[in-house]
Order: C-alpha cells, then sequence, then structure tokens
C-alpha cells in the first residue's frame, strides 16, 4: 500500500521540519496515517499541523463528522481546531517528562470522522530541544591532595548529567585552569561521559596552597549549554623544604670582657614549610664542642648571646657553624664569624732583657746599661706604649727596636756621690683609661780608683816628750779615700829624708795599715828640737793614686837638766871675791850669779834664792834674775868676808837646782880685803891647781882634735859606702818609694824670743824682746789644752855676753 508522505515546513523559533505521513487504506473505510513533528515546548495554541488540509478533508466535513482525537493521554498535550481542521498544542509538552532519554519520542492518537466514519491514524513526533544544560551532582567539591604527590594522580572521576538527548546532550567537559590538572574524558560502558581529573605537575604548596578549578560539561545544542562544578583543591603539606638561613655567613661584633647574657647577634632561618615542618631550632653542631665556645645560641629565637669569658688577646674572632633544623629533620648551617672589639684590659708589661750592674762609673755618657721589653697585648691604640723613667738621674732611654728601650748613661756617674740609682721604668698604654705599669731596677755604680786618699790636714803638728821610750807611739795621720774598698784601702809610708844625715826612718816609723807613728828611738830635746817628716798616703787601686802630707814634729823638752851655773865660776881654790864697801847704800848690787839651763821653757826658768841666811842678813839675791844686793846698811858689826850660798832652781816638775858659792868681801881698802882674803886663799895650791888645770886643758884639747878629725873622715868615708850600697840595694826593693826630702824649717807659732843682755855697767839688766830667734819654742797645736806659751829665756850667761869689764875686774884680784 502506497504511502504518502507530506512534508511540512513550520517556523517555530528556528527551523522545523513537519512530516505529514497520509497512508491509505485499501479497506471499506477510509484509514491514513499522519505524522507530524514538532519540537517540545511549544507555546499553547500552536499550530501542530493542518491536519483537514493534510487529509484532504474540507474543514467542514470535518465539523459534520464530527472529527474528534481518540487517545489516552496524548489528547492532553495535543488538540483539534475543528474550525480550523488544525492540530494545536494544547499543553505544554516537556519531552524529557514525557520520553525521558527515549527517542524518538512521539505522542500518537487517532483521528475519527463519522458519517462516514473515518479513522485517521496520527503521530506527532516531539523533537528535543536543547533545554537542559549538563549538570554536575554538586556544584562545588574540596580535595586535598599531598604536595608530594606524583604527576598522573588522578584526583577525581566525575561525570555531568544532560536531561537532552542527542546532541543536545551531554558532549564532554573542559577544565580551568589546566597545567597542574588536567582531565580525560572517558566513555562508560553504558555510554555515558565521564571525566577523570588528575595531576600533571608537581605541587608545591609554598607557592600555592589551594587551587581552584573549574570542571565544566558541555553539551552539542545551539547554543550550547553547559554546567560547572568549581573543585578547590587544598595542597596538603609535606616536608618538602629545608630550613635556610637568611644569611649564608652573619657577622657581628662583640668587645672583650662582655658580661654574660649580652646578646651578640641574631641568626634566623625560614622553613617554608608549615606546622611542625616549619618551626625551626638552632644549634651548634656539634654539642660537646658547645662548651668551649663563650657563646650560647638559644634554641627557639636565634639569639646568640655570651656565655664564657671573652679576652681579644687570647681569640680575636670566633667562627660559629650554627645548624637550624626543622621537625621533619632537614636542616642548615651557616657561619657567624664574631668580631672580638679590643678594650683596653691588659697593662704593658716590663721585661727587662738584658741588665749590667754594676756600671763602672768612668762609663762615657751613652753606655748601654739595661734594655727593656714593654708589651701591651691590647691591639690598636690600646697597645701603644709610652716608655719614660724618673727624672734627674744620669740615664735616659731610647727606643731601639719596636717595644724595646735602651737604658742609656746620660752624664757623668760618679760613685762617691751615687753609688746606686733606682731607675723606675713608667710605661703608660694609650688607651682609654691609660692603664700604666712600672718596674724598678737598681743600678749599682761600681768604682773606679779616681780618688786620691786626701790627709784631713795638709801638714799636721805633733810632739814627742824627750827621753822618750823607743817604740813609743805618739802621733797617728789619717787620710781618707773616697773610692770603694780595695781603691780605698790607704797603706802609709814614710817618704824618705835625711835628718842630721841620718835617714828619717831611723828616728820615726809609720804603722802601714794605721798611720800610727812610733818613736823608733829616744829623743834629746837638748838635741834635737824639731824635725820634719812626710808621710805618704796610698791607696791599693791600680794604678794607686797617693798624697802626702807633712808632719812637723816638736820634741817637747822634760826637766831632765840641772841647772848650771856660769858666773861666778866655781874652783875648789876660788879666789873670787866680791867688795862691798861699808858705806854701800842699800839695793847696792854686788854681783850677779848667772845660770842657764840647757831645758826651756820652765824646765829653764830659774829662780834664785840664798841658803843659810844669817839672823841679820845683808844680803838678798833676785828670785829671778840673781842679783846679789845689799838690804841693809853695812855695820861694824858684819864681817868682812862673808860667803854667800846661792841656790839656783829650776821651775820643772819636780824641779832641779845648783848651788853657788859668792864670797863678799866687805871692805873699804883693797889691802883689808886681801888681809881677810889670804885666809882662805892658798896660793900655792891656787898655782898647783892652775897649772895642772892648764896642762889637762891643753892634753885634753889636743885629743880631741885629733878624734874629731879622724871621725870626720870616718863619716864621710861610710856616709859614701852607704849611698852606694843604698843604689845598688834600690832595684830589688819593692816599690815603697822613699824621697829623700830636703830638710827645711817649717813655720813656727807664736814665737816669742828674748835675749837677756848683760850691760857694760854690769849694774842693770835689759830684758827686751828681739828678732825670732832661730831656736825657738814650738807650740804644738796637735795637742789641744796644752798650748802653752814658752818663753825662752836667752840668759845673757854665755862666755860671750859676759862684760869683759865683769870678768877683768874678777882678774884684777
Ligand atoms: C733603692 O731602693 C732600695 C730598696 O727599695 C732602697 O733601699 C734604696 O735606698 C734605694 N736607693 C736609692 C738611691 O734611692
Ligand atoms: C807631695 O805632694 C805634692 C802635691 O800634693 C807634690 O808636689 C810633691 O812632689 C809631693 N812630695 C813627695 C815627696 O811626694
Amino acid at each position: 500500500m502506497p504511502m504518502k508522505q507530506v512534508e511540512w515546513k513550520y517556523g517555530l523559533g528556528c527551523r522545523m521540519v513537519k512530516q505529514a505521513f497520509v497512508v491509505f487504506l485499501l479497506f471499506g473505510v477510509a484509514v491514513g496515517q499522519i505524522r507530524y513533528s514538532i519540537p517540545e515546548e511549544m507555546r499553547k495554541g500552536s499550530l501542530v499541523g493542518n491536519i483537514a488540509q493534510d487529509l484532504g478533508l474540507d474543514p467542514t466535513r470535518m465539523k459534520k463528522g464530527g472529527a474528534r482525537i481518540v487517545s489516552d493521554e496524548s489528547g492532553d498535550f495535543i488538540e483539534l481546531n475543528l474550525d480550523k481542521g488544525t492540530l494545536v498544542v494544547k499543553d505544554r509538552i516537556d519531552r524529557e517528562q514525557l520520553c525521558g532519554q527515549t527517542s524518538p519520542c512521539s505522542l500518537s492518537f487517532e483521528l475519527i470522522l463519522l458519517n462516514p466514519m473515518q479513522l485517521h491514524s496520527v503521530i506527532v513526533e516531539i523533537l528535543d530541544v536543547n533545554d537542559n544544560s549538563p549538570a554536575f551532582k554538586a556544584n562545588e567539591i574540596q580535595l586535598e591532595i599531598l604536595e608530594s604527590a606524583l604527576p598522573g594522580t588522578r584526583i577525581l572521576q566525575e561525570s555531568a548529567t544532560d536531561a537532552d538527548v542527542g546532541v543536545n546532550a551531554l558532549q564532554g567537559y573542559t577544565l580551568t585552569p589546566t597545567g597542574i590538572f588536567n582531565i580525560k574524558t572517558q566513555t562508560s560502558l553504558s555510554g555515558g561521559k565521564y571525566v577523570e581529573v588528575f595531576l600533571n605537575a608537581a605541587l608545591d604548596r609554598e607557592k600555592e596552597d589551594t587551587l581552584i578549578l573549574t570542571l565544566t560539561a558541555l553539551d552539542g545544542g545551539n547554543p550550547q549549554k553547559s554546567g560547572s562544578m568549581k573543585i578547590t583543591i587544598l595542597v596538603l603539606d609535606t616536608n618538602d623544604n629545608v630550613p635556610v638561613f637568611t644569611q649564608s655567613m652573619y657577622k657581628a661584633e662583640v668587645v672583650e670582657n662582655a658580661v654574660r647574657g649580652t646578646s651578640v647577634t641574631t641568626v634566623s632561618a625560614s622553613d617554608a614549610d608549615e606546622g611542625s615542618y616549619g618551626l625551626v631550632s638552632y644549634h651548634f653542631p656539634h654539642l660537646f664542642d658547645e662548651k668551649d665556645e663563650p657563646f650560647t645560641i638559644d634554641e627557639h629565637t636565634g639569639v646568640i648571646t655570651v656565655a664564657g669569658d671573652i679576652d681579644y688577646e687570647k681569640n680575636r674572632n670566633y667562627e660559629l657553624t650554627i645548624q637550624a633544623k626543622d621537625q621533619g629533620g632537614h636542616m642548615d648551617s651557616t657561619k657567624v664569624i664574631i668580631d672580638v672589639i679590643d678594650v683596653n684590659d691588659n697593662e704593658p708589661v716590663i721585661t727587662l732583657t738584658s741588665f749590667s750592674s754594676p756600671v763602672s762609673e768612668d762609663s762615657p755618657s751613652g753606655t748601654t746599661v739595661a734594655i727593656i721589653n714593654v708589651k701591651d697585648l691590647d691591639s690598636g691604640i690600646n697597645g701603644k706604649v709610652d716608655c719614660s723613667i724618673n727624672k734627674n738621674i744620669p740615664f735616659s732611654i731610647q727606643s731601639s727596636l719596636k717595644n724595646y728601650y735602651t737604658l742609656l748613661t746620660d752624664g757623668h756617674l760618679d760613685r762617691e756621690k751615687n753609688s746606686e740609682y733606682n731607675i723606675t721604668f713608667t710605661a703608660v698604654d694609650k688607651g682609654e683609661p691609660h692603664l700604666a705599669s712600672n718596674k724598678t731596677i737598681n743600678i749599682k755604680v761600681s768604682d773606679v780608683n779616681d780618688n786620691a786618699p786626701v790627709f784631713a790636714q795638709s801638714s799636721y803638728s805633733a810632739s814627742i816628750k824627750e827621753n822618750n821610750p823607743a817604740g813609743m807611739s805618739f802621733f797617728s795621720v789619717s787620710a781618707r779615700d773616697d773610692d770603694w774598698n780595695q781603691n780605698a784601702r790607704i797603706s802609709y809610708f814614710l817618704i824618705d829624708s835625711e835628718f842630721n844625715g841620718n835617714p828619717i826612718s831611723s828616728y820615726i816609723s809609720v804603722n802601714a795599715d794605721s798611720g800610727v807613728l812610733h818613736a823608733v828611738r829616744a829623743f834629746d830635746y837638748e838635741q834635737t828640737k824639731s824635725f820634719k817628716v812626710h808621710i805618704k798616703a796610698q791607696d791599693g787601686g791600680s794604678p794607686p793614686l797617693a798624697s802626702n802630707t807633712t808632719l812637723q814634729i816638736a820634741v817637747l823638752d822634760e826637766n831632765d837638766n840641772a841647772p848650771q851655773v856660769l858666773y861666778p865660776v866655781q874652783t875648789s881654790s876660788s879666789m873670787v871675791a866680791e867688795i862691798v864697801p861699808r858705806s854701800a847704800d842699800i839695793g847696792y848690787l854686788v854681783t850677779k850669779v848667772v845660770a842657764v839651763d840647757v831645758d826651756s821653757g820652765q824646765n829653764a826658768w830659774l829662780s834664785y834664792k840664798l841658803q843659810k841666811a844669817a839672823d841679820r842678813p845683808l844680803f838678798e839675791v833676785g828670785a829671778q834674775n840673781g842679783e846679789i844686793r845689799t838690804v841693809r846698811q853695812v855695820t861694824d858689826k858684819d864681817a868682812v868676808k862673808q860667803k854667800l850660798t846661792v841656790i839656783v832652781e829650776d821651775n820643772g816638775q819636780p824641779s832641779r837646782s845648783a848651788t853657788v858659792t859668792v864670797n863678799v868681801a866687805v871692805a873699804d881698802s883693797f889691802p883689808e880685803v886681801l888681809s881677810e882674803f889670804t885666809e882662805f886663799t892658798h896660793d900655792k895650791d891656787y898655782n898647783n891647781n892652775l897649772t895642772f888645770f892648764l896642762l889637762l886643758a891643753l892634753i885634753v884639747v889636743s885629743i880631741l882634735f885629733i878624734f874629731s878629725v879622724i871621725a870626720i873622715i870616718s863619716v864621710k868615708i861610710y856616709r859614701w859606702r852607704q849611698r852606694k850600697l843604698f843604689y845598688k840595694s834600690a832595684n830589688n826593693l819593692p816599690v815603697i818609694p822613699y824621697y829623700p826630702t830636703m830638710y827645711s824649717d817649717g813655720t813656727l807659732h807664736h814665737t816669742y824670743n828674748y835675749e837677756m843682755c848683760g850691760t857694760t855697767d854690769s849694774r842693770m839688766t835689759d830684758v827686751k824682746p828681739m828678732r825670732p830667734y832661730s831656736q825657738s819654742t814650738l807650740v804644738s797645736l796637735s795637742r789641744p789644752g796644752t798650748v802653752q806659751r814658752q818663753q825662752k829665756q836667752q840668759q845673757a850667761a854665755d862666755a860671750d855676753d859676759i862684760s869683759p869689764e865683769v870678768r877683768f875686774e874678777y882678774f884684777k884680784y
């Protein structure tokens, strides 16, 4: 049976195709089938198809025929417009509701006409319209993924649904952004399309800890519809980051002697990880070494603090290694260089490098005495040191090398003034505040024999009593030597000279050590009154130095000589008599007893007195001058012949005396005297005696002369030989120089000289001061308290001094 297919076109929104199939039945009853296609969701009343026309029926026919739609359900959606003979949409047609995923989807019903009865089958196919979007089950999901997940890891399988069918159904998926993640669209066994989200690249939580993806499902409709899902991906941390110090090396400074707890610097490391993986702690790498370093580090804060003694002089810098660790075991390390800043905490130290003491006093200026080393452990200006020594000493210092100073003599040294010096070195550094130290050395000055012995006096005077025992010490000289020890050890010597033709050493000796003088022999004042010796003091230096002094020795008188009466001359048969006229007045000078005493001074100070004076003495002797004078008028009772005994006494202790007898004739005429005196003059005896004495004197004089000549010759020969001997032996003698000196008279002190002269008239005597007399009294100053003024009375009793007149008088008788 032929089937007529009619196509209609509907303008509904976009292009539509209407198909009408007319099926003609070859039976009694006209049977036709007609087919229409309409899109779903057409408005109510929209034309589905002009069925009357398509069936070739007159619309009135249809009215008359009572055309109606027979259907169980389709009638709800399509109705017949009898007036126009068309099919229109009665209600909203949702294909998805009607058919679901079944495709094609159609409504089928019958159109029945009566009179004649006609039955037409109508199928209205509902065409899909893209009115549904693909949709996911959830709009948003959250996923967690470890950052360490490997690329390729599938994190999600998801599918979207689209109620539409066909081309309008789900076609595929897209993901934005791609890169880290990507998708793969898969078709399930049931033909549905699902999507797999997988990791495409490595994750880094530290870069992005949250990723937001949009997964979009697309259908194939036109316009295309889509549905999307937001995927929030939280990247979970793994300990994939090591701690990292902010600096690969830290530099810091710390002053030395900083107290414990002083913060030095802070190190810091960061770990990009989070949580415990990002928690950094700081350590010294070697725990056991930690106590060696004077630093500690706070485990949590990384603050390095001082924990021990910082001494610049021990360590100028420290290099610490510090580790930072996270809890996951990753670590980093860094270096901390800590420079120690010097503080002026060290005093300069003075060390005596070399030292020569004693230093000789004759060292020239500039002689090196000591070398010192001055060290200051500090550095820079704190270690710069100035060195000085105390002032006002003949020393100076010079810096020879760095840190070395030389102590030099600077000027003339004199051990006798300063035998030692305390030299204090003072070293001061330039730090702030200054630190100083000092050191004292004691330098001794050694002696050089530069001082000669010096006698306390340039000349000495000494005295010695005559008749001294030989070997007696009577004086001592002493010299001083400012040098030291051997250079000051003084020996005393006599300088050789002669006195009275004898070497001086036969008179005096000197103790070489003590300077005590001894008399070698007994002296006799009456022979030797004074003499000089030269004494030399010589020190023990090499070469020795010497000086000399003069000692004037005075021999002191002792009363060892009795007075000697010179006049009247005493003879056994003296005829001498003084004549006193009877008319003589009181005070008539009869005569004068003249006596001398070879001693001197008091010992020669003579006094006269009469012995055995009669009851009424006629005469008196002048106690001082020995003048015999009458003390009364001569009377007749007085004997012509008078014999006076005069005692002459010296003033010595004990005193010595002599007596002299003076014959006095008291008469007016010479014959009277003669007659008187013949009694006691014996001419024969006298003449015999005189002859005898004259002869004796002649013989004695002759013998004396011969002896003198012999003695002089002997002495001359002896001396000549002695001198020869001395010069011969002088070469072998040790060097004890005795130099022969000329004897010369020294200056005499306070000399008073008197000369007593007898005058020609012999009635008066004068005592008058005269010119200084050579044989004078020596006053010794060396014996204080014994300064005595001795008066030398030169008696006018020498034979020459007696007036020739007196003698004549004598011989007259
Ligand atoms: C040097 O010092 C010593 C010891 O302190 C002291 O006995 C001496 O008198 C001093 N000498 C001088 C010359 O100052
Ligand atoms: C004694 O010393 C003086 C200088 O003090 C000197 O001139 C003289 O020659 C010396 N005499 C002797 C004998 O040494």
